[in-house]
């Protein structure tokens, strides 16, 4: 018999001070319910913390959920009920990934109510982290790299390139084998990236860096730019590289507006500046392709082509220290919250 409550860490309120936001973090009993007809409740294995949960916790994200509530967008574990609409045959005892957006409590819990649309079946094969890690940023990386291949670019540039996102890029570019040119704030991380044979590898910091990308991006035909960071750099990125180039923004990692765009390279050079988000692209991918999508990197995944790189697994009590651990090294990799 189960008990009739689970362990969940619950924010009482956002906070712009992202250390106050995590102080508040509170480990809090929750009664199970019923699942909505069309829901499944999953009993959690692992879920990690990503940028959107940091810019969620100080208010700084599209979602809002109504307060008190467990944060937490992703994560994986095993069907455990499942609600009347849906077949339990099919469901009941499945291990997924989940990924939701929505206006409820979230993954950063024991268990975990999704809808059946918020989840993907995931192999046993892989470890709970590398499960629960799988949803958002694989699937980010392949919309993204889509978005290199219809361009038919020789070449991709990425900037955060120490993060999990990237790491997936950067796979995905060497199996269809586009140069990468790689962009990051420390030192470390772009060392870490040449040892790992990154080959084109800047700092942002270099005092030649803006020289230093427009020369690299016109001599590799770097036509394509996955921007994570936003405020100056989309300027930079978007102003020095060459014509018919074009910077997907798909994240706000520097916490500024975009600026410096050249507008006379938006009017005459052809270049473009667009946008992507994950929700859109999974709404807009037919069910074929997506699970191409799922097949393709469950295997990578599965026969270690790539993983996600975790640096710290933490007890849920423990959700204060491993948010520190995290947020003062991202580039090391996810910390995940082990139930
Ligand atoms: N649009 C979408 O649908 C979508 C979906 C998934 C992810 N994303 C975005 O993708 C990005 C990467 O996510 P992730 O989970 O892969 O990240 P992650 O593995 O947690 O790593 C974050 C990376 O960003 C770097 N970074 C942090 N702040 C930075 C700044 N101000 N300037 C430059 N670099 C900075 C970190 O470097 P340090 O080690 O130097 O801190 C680290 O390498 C995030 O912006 C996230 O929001 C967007």
């Amino acid at each position: 018999m189960r008990n009739e409550t689970y362990n969940a860490a619950v924010l009482s309120h956002t906070n712009p001070n992202l250390v106050r936001a995590i102080l508040s973090i509170e480990v809090q009993q929750k009664k199970f319910r019923e699942p909505l007809p069309n829901e499944l409740l999953i009993k959690m294995e692992a879920a990690p913390f990503n940028p959107s949960d940091i810019a969620f916790l100080q208010d700084n994200y599209n979602v809002k959920k109504q307060m008190p509530c467990v944060p937490g967008f992703e994560g994986a574990g095993k069907i455990v009920e499942v609600g009347k609409e849906l077949d339990s045959g099919f469901w009941l005892g499945k291990r997924v990934s989940c990924f939701s957006q929505q206006n409820k409590d979230g993954t950063w819990a024991e268990y975990f109510y999704a809808g059946a649309h918020e989840v993907l079946p995931v192999s046993d094969k892989l470890s709970a982290a590398q499960a629960a890690t799988f949803f958002i940023n694989p699937f980010t990386a392949w919309g993204l790299f889509e978005i290199a291949l219809q361009r038919e670019s020789s070449a991709i540039i990425i900037n955060a390139a120490g993060s999990r996102v990237a790491d997936f890029l950067l796979a995905l570019a060497r199996m269809h084998q586009l140069e990468v040119l790689a962009i990051v704030r420390k030192e470390q991380t772009a060392k870490t990236l040449i040892a790992q044979g990154v080959r084109h590898v800047l700092v942002e910091s270099d005092p030649d860096f803006n020289s230093k990308l427009q020369s690299l991006a016109h001599e590799l035909k770097a036509t394509t730019a996955f921007d994570a960071v936003g405020g100056a750099q989309s300027g930079q990125l978007f102003n020095l590289m060459p014509s018919d180039s074009e910077v997907v923004l798909y994240g706000g990692l520097s916490g500024k507006a975009v600026d410096g765009l050249n507008p006379l390279s938006l009017i005459f050079d052809n270049k473009m500046f667009t946008g992507f988000n994950l929700n859109d692209w999974m709404a807009e991918t037919d069910a074929v392709s997506f699970e191409v999508a799922r097949q393709t990197l469950e295997e990578l995944l599965t026969d270690n082509v790539v993983s996600t790189k975790i640096q710290q697994e933490v007890r849920l009590p423990e959700i204060a220290k491993g948010l520190r651990n995290y947020i003062t090294a991202m580039s090391q990799g996810k910390v995940v919250i082990r139930f």
